[in-house]
């Protein structure tokens, strides 16, 4: 099978953002944000994703780029006939299994995309009537499982397309729309009444709450933002061409997605404390919280459907990657025509979803392991435990099996001379990342 390729280097760009960016910044990031006491956790999340996501973005880009193959392609290039394909399979199961539960999410937000346009979100309404549109939904095992099924469709559809006229094509149109409409809303946000007492939360920290767990949480946060750890940016690294600038390209989808995470903290804490809402009611903050919110603001209507069209678009390019790490090995590895495979793994992805789907409707889901719904489960064991797990063996295999002098020549440009920080990035992915990922492994096993 022929392997695809970006057609451009700002296309490559907007396609990783697009797999970074996604419900874990505007999800995700403000929640966890507002649980952990907001500005400090910003300043541990910065710090995580300068020294610990920047490395190991790097280690994978260049691996997929050096190879130009899927996970478990490159490690097979590498270092054939090792157990080291291992971790490539490690990230295609947990890339199937993100997807499952992450597109159930990601359906949540279709259907509210389509409540607020329709303006259910009226004046007037309370925050028990907002309550009981969140319950309605997800108690409703047929409306969670079809938005399930919808959005994996979509998904599949674009994958099957190919690279460059169907994921580079598709995220060159929807990550600009993405970035209007959050600057568009920062702006608004930052309008309100709230908004001093919103930038005081978000902005300056009390350094006195810092904990080891925040500390877990931040990095945690910031390689499940990054898309790190399942070989997605293997993946998308090995679609790049060998003249490519892979530091700037690395630096660009970094800063976007980070870029993008602090922007929807400007959102979001602004327009929360304008009605002196708790900042920290954890994950169904934007369900029930914004909508509230919006419900009481004029022209809330179309705020509200901007945000969830927002949140859409960046779910989508997401999925678009979950998928994409299982489809290139498909095609690379197994020869299989991509729309048959992009199809296959969305089918897998569907199927295993379900349960996650009934989560808060259907029993045993309701309740699974210790009280917790199936959801959670898949989320702590794919996102909290393997993602961490892989970024470790990861950066131990471009350290001392890879070796990290040659993954920095990859890095360098035209091969030529040092990038900038080579000696530190070498001396990180040797040692730092991998002691670092281990204890934070260790410690949420434990
Ligand atoms: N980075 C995505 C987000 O922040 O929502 C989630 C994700 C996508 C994680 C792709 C891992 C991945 F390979």
């Amino acid at each position: 099978m022929k392997r695809g390729k970006w057609a451009s280097s700002f296309g490559f760009v907007l396609a990783a953002a697009g797999s970074a960016v996604g419900l874990g910044n505007i999800w995700r990031f403000p929640y966890v944000t507002g649980q952990n006491g907001g500005a400090l956790f910003l300043i541990a999340y910065l710090i995580a994703v300068i020294f610990l996501g920047l490395s190991v973005m790097y280690a994978e880009l260049s691996l997929g780029r050096h190879t130009h193959k899927n996970p478990v392609g490159a490690f097979e290039k590498i270092k054939p006939r090792s157990l080291w394909k291992g971790v490539g399979f490690l990230g295609i199961v947990t890339g199937i299994s993100i997807l499952s539960y992450y597109a159930v999410i990601a359906g949540w937000t279709l259907f509210y995309t389509y409540i607020s346009a329709a303006g259910k979100f009226k004046q007037g309404l309370s925050q028990t009537d907002v309550n009981g549109i969140f319950s309605s939904l997800v108690s409703s095992p047929l409306l969670t499982v079809s938005l399930l099924f919808l959005f994996m469709l979509i998904t599949v559809y674009i994958v099957s397309r190919g690279v460059s006229s169907g994921i580079e094509r598709w995220t060159g149109i929807l990550m600009p729309l993405l970035f209007v409409i959050l600057i568009f809303l920062s702006v608004y946000a930052l309008t309100l009444p709230g908004a001093s007492e919103g930038l005081k939360f978000y902005l300056s920290p009390d350094l006195s709450k810092l904990n080891f767990h925040l500390v877990l949480t931040a990095v945690g946060q910031a390689f499940f933002s990054l898309s790190l750890g399942m070989g997605a940016m293997i993946t998308y690294g090995s679609y790049l061409p060998d003249k490519d600038n892979l530091f700037s390209s690395g630096l660009e989808v970094v800063i976007f997605d980070t870029l993008v995470a602090f922007l929807a903290g400007i959102v979001i804490f602004p327009t929360v404390f304008t009605f002196n809402l708790s900042p920290s009611q954890g994950p169904t903050l934007i369900f029930k919280t914004l909508p509230f919110i919006f419900s009481k603001l004029p022209l809330g209507r179309l705020f509200a459907t901007l945000f969830f069209v927002l949140l859409s678009i960046a779910a989508l390019t997401s999925t678009i990657s979950l998928v994409e790490v299982a489809v290139a090995y498909l095609v690379d590895e197994r020869n299989m025509p991509r729309t048959k495979a992009a199809f296959l793994v969305g089918l897998i992805a569907f199927i295993l979803g379900i349960p996650s789907a009934l989560s808060s409707s259907i029993k045993p889901f309701t309740s699974f392991i210790a009280g917790k719904d199936f959801l959670s489960i898949m989320d702590f064991t794919w996102a909290n435990v393997s993602l961490p797990l892989g970024a470790l063996l990861i950066s131990t295999f471009v350290g001392f099996i890879w070796k990290a002098k040659n993954a920095a020549e990859e890095i360098r440009f035209h091969k030529s001379k040092k990038f900038p920080g080579e000696n530190i990035w070498i001396f990180f992915i040797k040692y730092i990342i991998p002691l670092v990922l281990l204890a934070i492994f260790i410690s949420t096993v434990l």
